[in-house]
């Protein structure tokens, strides 16, 4: 089994050292291969997805992404910003279903800004699709207007689109996720404004019929907002377009203390897959060796799960983070009083620690 490694940009690269240290101690007989990403692929080749790192990752049989990014970037033209990267690589792998976990772990209940009993043991499923909607729909660009409120002025335009066969696929992926969970689908629109979520909204009703086991609800998008906030519980599977699950993955990530701790995992139709934290690069902490590498972690674990068909070193993993957090080790963006602030490393070595102890006890 080969893995494509991009590390990327800011803490990228810190965080990413954790998690192949995690995977080195499985014994999997894991092939990795580390290529640029990014900005750091821009410095050395003039772009951001050289054909080279495309390659690897085409060839590879799962994808392990750091976080691209920097403030630096942004006055370089579009095409050669960092985050092309990502755009490039989820459609050029086909990476149409995104799955972003947003789990309130029980050590953490107390790092996260809402009420501790809005969060505890919340466990809910945001499935994003992303390789379509306003993200990558054409026509774009900036033009002189024709019509609207200033005929004659310079305009920018991006273009809101989805076909059916792209809104039926995603939602048999939320479907059937569902039925190994709660069996509940809440998909969000906006069909009481917009043209394309009004067909999303038929669409994702139609595909339904065929899983009549499973609960399906519709909420416009600013109402889900809201109840992510108020009583983010009552969700189970969150099904939603690629801009709209953009905006409120991030809000649910926060529910649960921090994004620090969130994995995700973009799939083609055949289940092969990009792993990354939900995170961004954060320059402004980068290379200070304090970010917290548990996501990239969590997201080699579901790479293990979805791709590789390794569940059991997954939940290894998994129960090597909880038991780490039980420990009491935080890094800075989800300590509290009580608990011992480390760093990245001390982080890595602290999963790698427990992996290797459950190992000697289920082999001795
Ligand atoms: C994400 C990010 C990306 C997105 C950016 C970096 C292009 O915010 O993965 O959520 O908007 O999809
Ligand atoms: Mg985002």
């Amino acid at each position: 089994m080969k893995i494509a490694i991009l590390p990327g940009d800011g803490i990228g690269t810190e965080i990413m050292a954790e998690a192949v240290k995690v995977l080195n101690v499985l014994d999997l007989k894991l092939e990795t291969e580390q290529a640029l990403v990014g900005g750091a692929a821009y410095e050395a080749h003039g772009h951001p997805l050289p054909e080279s790192t495309l390659n690897l990752a085409k060839s590879a049989d799962a994808v392990l992404f750091g976080a691209v990014g920097d403030w630096k970037y942004d006055k370089l033209e579009r095409q050669l910003r960092p985050e092309q990267a990502i755009l490039g690589l989820r459609k050029h792998l086909g990476l149409f279903a995104n799955f972003r976990p947003a789990i309130c772990y029980e050590q953490l209940t107390h790092a996260s800004s809402l009420k501790p009993e809005l969060v505890a043991g919340l466990d809910i499923l945001i499935i994003r699709e992303l390789t379509g909607d306003i993200y990558f729909g054409q026509p774009r660009g900036r033009r002189v207007a024709i019509d609207g409120h200033f005929p004659g002025a310079e305009e920018a335009f991006d273009t809101m689109r989805y076909s059916k066969p792209e809104i039926e696929r995603i939602a048999h992926v939320a479907f059937q996720a569902a039925r190994r969970r709660n069996k509940k689908v809440t998909s969000v629109d906006k069909a009481n404004v917009l043209e394309t979520f009004q067909f999303w909204k038929d669409v994702v009703t139609e595909v339904h019929a065929q899983y009549p086991d499973v609960a399906l609800d519709h909420m416009y998008v600013d109402n889900a907002a809201m109840q992510l906030v108020k009583a983010p519980k009552a969700f189970d599977v969150v099904v939603t377009g690629n801009m709209f699950g953009d905006i409120l993955s991030d809000e649910a990530a926060m529910l649960t203390g921090s994004i620090g701790m969130l994995p995700s995992a973009s799939l083609d139709k055949n289940n092969k897959g990009l792993y990354e934290p939900s995170h961004g690069s954060a320059p402004d902490i980068a290379g200070k060796g304090i970010a917290n590498p548990l996501a990239t972690i969590l997201s080699a674990a579901m790479m293990l799960r979805f791709s590789l068909n390794q569940p059991e070193a997954a939940a290894r993993i998994e129960s090597a983070v909880r038991s780490v957090l039980s420990a009491g080790l935080r890094t800075g963006d989800i300590w509290s009083e009580g608990t011992r602030k480390v760093g990245t490393r001390e982080m890595g070595d602290a999963v790698v620690a427990a992996l290797v102890t459950t190992t000697t006890i289920t082999k001795g």
